[in-house]
């Protein structure tokens, strides 16, 4: 199959790239339509995905470590990447506002839907709050950082780093250093190596969550881009690495297919695998690689009490 892609979404361009690669690839920045949006919520508080409870726990224990390692005695802007429902964000901007810091919080995300819901929630929860959405791509948003005057701290929460490959998170953070000015800081949070069971566990949960949130993008292929994918002939595969602290997840056909995508047809051989998503895991060493490669120095790290997930405050290099 040949589909002339220069006419086509961004979705269909790229699922069209991946099901045509020699390895079959889908990127999972398309998992979050709205179920899968809702399914997201769903795994965040699953027993097996503890990220998200560490993470809180680390803003519980250390917010006030934390105002104290990114506050600069001038008012600043809190610029936070894909901010999500805010649930952990919030312990901080509460804090925050009790000990009348003088901030701006400015959520960005490509969602103006999800911007108004936590703009709603926010000013209902913590009055007073200065609250500035940015609805757009991470880059427009950071290029408007460079030019302000202002401070700014980019929030850059919950291990979302961790799905880029660690080339790819070295790219992304080495274009974000740019933008900073000398006085502005990263703060972002890391999931740690771990005992492999615990991680693999959070990847591949009971319920079965987990499959659902992968299987759902061909659902939303099929209704988007007009094509036919039978989910059941698909099966959930999540590995984790512990060499690499990459954790991968594979659907993998479980017959020899044809599946119709936009009256193209992509073969499937029985067993073959579409990669999903990367949810890689740093160790201390391998985080200040990271620092060093995309030109940051490392300010401060705090930890949950079983040290399993790191919050990271990162400077430019000097
Ligand atoms: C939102 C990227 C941090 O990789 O842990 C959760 C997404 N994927 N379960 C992660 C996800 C499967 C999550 N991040």
């Amino acid at each position: 199959m040949t589909k002339e892609l220069t006419t086509l979404t961004p979705l269909a361009e790229d699922v069209f790239k991946g099901l045509q690669a020699e390895s079959k690839h889908l990127p999972s920045k398309y998992f979050y339509d709205a179920r899968g949006d809702e399914l997201f919520q769903q795994i965040m508080h699953l027993d097996e995905y503890y990220l998200t409870r560490k993470e809180l726990e680390i803003f519980q224990t250390h917010k006030e470590g934390i105002l104290k390692a990114i506050n600069s005695d001038e008012p600043f802007r809190i610029i936070e990447l894909g901010a999500g429902d805010g649930l952990k964000t919030k312990v901080l901007l509460k804090h925050f506002m009790e000990a009348q810091v003088d901030f701006t919080y400015t959520p960005v995300d490509i969602s103006g839907n999800v911007l108004e819901i936590l703009e709603g929630n926010l000013k209902a929860e913590i009055p007073g709050l200065k609250i500035e959405s940015y609805e757009g791509d991470y880059f427009d948003a950071l290029a408007e950082i460079a030019e302000s005057p202002e401070t700014d701290i980019v929030f850059f929460l919950g291990s979302n780093v961790g799905n880029f490959s660690e080339a790819e998170a070295v790219d992304f953070l080495t274009k974000l250093q740019h933008f900073l000015k000398p006085s502005d800081l990263l703060f972002m949070g890391v999931d740690l190596k771990k005992d492999p069971s615990i991680i693999l566990n959070a990847y591949n949960d009971n319920q079965g969550v987990t499959r659902e949130f992968n299987l759902n993008l061909l659902d939303r292929i099929n209704t988007e881009l007009d094509a036919n994918f039978d989910r059941n002939q698909f099966l959930h595969y999540p590995y984790y690495n512990p060499h690499t602290g990459e954790c991968r997840s594979y659907l993998i056909s479980k017959i020899e297919q044809v599946v119709s995508i936009m009256e193209q047809e992509v073969h499937f051989s029985a067993w073959e695998a579409i990669f999903m998503e990367i949810s890689k895991k740093y160790d201390r060493r391998q985080l200040d690689k990271l620092a060093a490669a995309s030109g940051f120095t490392s300010k401060q790290t705090f930890l949950d009490s079983d040290g399993w997930f790191a919050d990271v405050v990162w400077q430019k290099e000097k």
